[in-house]
């Protein structure tokens, strides 16, 4: 079997900046700086939150290394999402994971709400989380899922496997909160071999003009209480643009409660890598 960890952990945070040519060691944006000097705030755990932006390079991507922490996001997340489990979601994840084979990237992977649908046709399932409490959650998941699950620390914009050793990939309601989905998708790209299926489960830009502008409303303050999550994105062009060729995508409206309007605009489909 091919080495699962044939690329050693690309650690350098060292930059060009495009536009002034100058090399830095680190970027971090004004919010993370703000949050340093502002004396006793910095100190207090909702406020720390709110503000842990994650640190991102000059063309916006995660630098390596990056500490993802939204204790509070983890706790309601894990908590809550089994809810919508019972009002659509399981079937939502059964649709997603049917039919897959072999080994497995799932980048993302929360509490590890998708291990019990992959079907005994998947050898392997690695599934990448950067956040320490649903890393631990998912941990604990891995331990009663019917396939193997090995659960890693990780973020999708740097991942520390080899080229091409994945089978398929799966990215379920996370491209609307990774920094930069280009990246993501790139390095997803890179891991898996030519001809593999990359699934996907998200929630997306509205289709009608009214709730795509209220989306983009809501956007404004949606991704500080929602640990980065983004309600108008437009994953599924995203998807295409990363050099995927989809091959099924359906879009649907899934709103488990009031609140979740905003984020009511979903899809779940198929992408081939060429
Ligand atoms: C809404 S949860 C979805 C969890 C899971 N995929 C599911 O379907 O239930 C979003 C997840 O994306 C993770 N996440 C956020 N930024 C990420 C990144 N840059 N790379 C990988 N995962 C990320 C969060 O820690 C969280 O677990």
């Amino acid at each position: 079997m091919q080495e699962l960890w044939a690329t050693p952990f690309r650690d350098s945070t060292e930059y060009e900046n495009p536009l002034d040519g100058v090399r830095r060691s680190d970027y971090a944006p004004r919010t993370q700086k703000k949050a340093k000097n502002s004396g006793k705030k910095a100190n207090d755990p909702v406020f720390r939150e709110l503000l842990s932006a994650p640190r991102l390079n000059p063309h916006g991507a995660l630098v390596a290394g990056t500490t993802i922490s939204h204790p509070f996001f983890a706790r309601f997340f894990a908590r809550c999402a089994p809810a919508a489990e019972h009002l659509g979601g399981s079937a939502h994840r059964d649709e997603l994971l049917e039919g897959l084979e072999g080994r497995v990237i799932e980048v993302g992977a929360g509490s590890g709400l998708n291990f019990a649908h992959y079907p005994s046709s998947v050898t392997e399932v690695v599934a990448v989380e950067p956040e320490p409490y649903l890393r631990a959650r998912a941990t604990e998941a891995a331990g009663q899922a019917s396939v193997p699950v090995r659960v890693v620390d990780g973020t999708a914009e740097i991942l520390s496997f080899g080229d091409g050793i994945f089978d398929a990939a799966v990215a379920s309601l996370v491209l609307c909160s990774v920094p930069n989905q280009a990246t993501a998708l790139a390095e997803l790209s890179r891991v898996l071999r030519p001809g593999a299926e990359l699934r996907f489960y998200e929630h997306i830009l509205a289709e009608e003009p009214g709730l795509a502008r209220l989306q983009r409303r809501v956007d404004l303050f949606w991704p500080y209480f929602g640990a980065g999550c983004h309600t108008s994105r437009d994953t599924l062009r995203a998807i295409e643009q990363a050099g995927f060729s989809v091959s099924s995508c359906r879009r649907f409206t899934f709103r488990p409660c009031l609140l979740f309007a905003p984020v009511s605009p979903h899809m779940i489909g198929r992408a081939t890598r060429p």
